[in-house]
């Protein structure tokens, strides 16, 4: 009998996470989840075959404790915004990876697979988000004795995604003239579905071992383009005003101040780079990426009335 390994995923309860932690376990993996806060996560508290512990994963006698018993680790903890002090992308970032790294070479542990971000860079990285995503990834591939792949994709889509999903709630409450930071900046949106594929073709592949993979969708767009999409699809009519630097840079200064911080100074500087890749989709991979209008359009249409209306009726069927 082929024994069940266990995966312990780090930020499970994410965007990313939740996907990929089904999809682990539609394959046949125990997965343990360390959470800041299980209670808040019901969805993958009822998955069988996953477990999700309240942890700190900062206290590295708890992590190792965690990580016993654990073959693969998977970290996608990452903030886009420092919150407290001005240390948590170098805590959150580069010490968590420190000591991920401690602590699977303590369990014994030699497969990590580590989530980083298009355009990371520990030196020429535009902003402090980028170069500490930079720094940690590097280190995670300097781990001696650990069986590293990294990923490095650019903006991820899905129906629970944190992009389009917060476009659409901002379209909505703005009145018939949306200030947008950045027009121009361009991106390749990548589908979650084929980045939570990767990771999972990834594990047992020894030939993605110290690999760092790009992904990108198949389209490049403006981001001006990608909210212009999204308000003909959730059928608000908006005027998407491009701002300039400064006015982008005001605009920063004066979000970054609300405590949900929806836009920083710090992400205007992320947003100087495109986050679009040189290369095709990673052919070891063997997935056609999916576009944003072969995905999105379903998700965004219940968000506006009329979708909402059939969304109800659908439901009110299966009831
Ligand atoms: N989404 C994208 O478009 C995108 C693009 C490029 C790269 N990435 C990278 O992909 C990874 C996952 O992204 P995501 O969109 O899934 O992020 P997310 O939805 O914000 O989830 C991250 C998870 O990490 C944990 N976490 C957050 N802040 C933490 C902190 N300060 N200390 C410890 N744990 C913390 C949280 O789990 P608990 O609250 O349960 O502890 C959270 O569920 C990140 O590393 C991100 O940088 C994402």
């Amino acid at each position: 009998m082929i024994e069940k390994r266990t995966v312990c995923v780090l930020g499970g309860t994410g965007f990313v996470g939740r996907h990929l932690v089904g999809e682990l376990t539609k394959v046949g993996y125990f997965v343990r989840v360390l959470s800041r806060k299980r209670e808040r996560h019901r969805e993958l508290l009822v998955l069988p075959g996953v477990s999700v512990i309240n942890a700190n994963v900062y206290n590295s006698k708890e992590l190792n404790r965690h990580l016993a018993g654990v073959s693969i680790v998977i970290n996608l903890v990452g903030i886009l915004n420092q919150r407290g002090h001005n240390n948590s992308f170098n805590v959150s970032h580069i010490e968590l990876t420190e000591k991920i790294i401690a602590a699977c070479k303590k369990n014994n542990i030699r497969r990590l697979l580590h989530m980083s971000a298009l355009n990371a860079d520990a030196e020429k990285g535009a902003s402090k988000y980028l170069k500490s995503k930079g720094v940690a990834e590097n280190l995670a591939h300097d781990a001696q004795g650990i069986n590293v792949t990294s990923f490095r994709p650019s903006v991820i889509f899905g129906p629970d995604d944190d992009f389009f999903n917060r476009f659409a709630s901002l379209l909505k409450i703005t009145p018939s003239i949306f200030p947008l930071a950045c027009p121009k900046s361009k991106f390749a949106p990548v589908y979650i579905g084929d980045v939570v594929s990767c990771f999972v073709k990834a594990i047992n592949n020894q030939n993605t071992y110290g690999q760092r993979y790009e992904l990108c969708g198949p389209e490049v767009y403006s981001l001006k383009q990608l909210v212009e999409f999204t308000a003909s699809q959730i059928g608000v009519k908006r005027r998407v005003v491009g701002l300039g630097h400064g006015l982008s840079n005001l605009q920063a200064c004066v979000l970054e101040l609300l405590p949900t911080k929806p836009f920083s100074r710090d992400n205007y500087k992320s947003l100087q780079v495109d986050s679009i890749c040189d290369e095709a989709f990673p052919a070891i991979f063997n997935t056609i990426p999916k576009s944003v209008e072969a995905v999105m359009p379903k998700y965004l249409a219940l968000k506006n009335s009329r979708g909402r209306y059939y969304d109800y009726r659908a439901n009110a069927r299966r009831n």
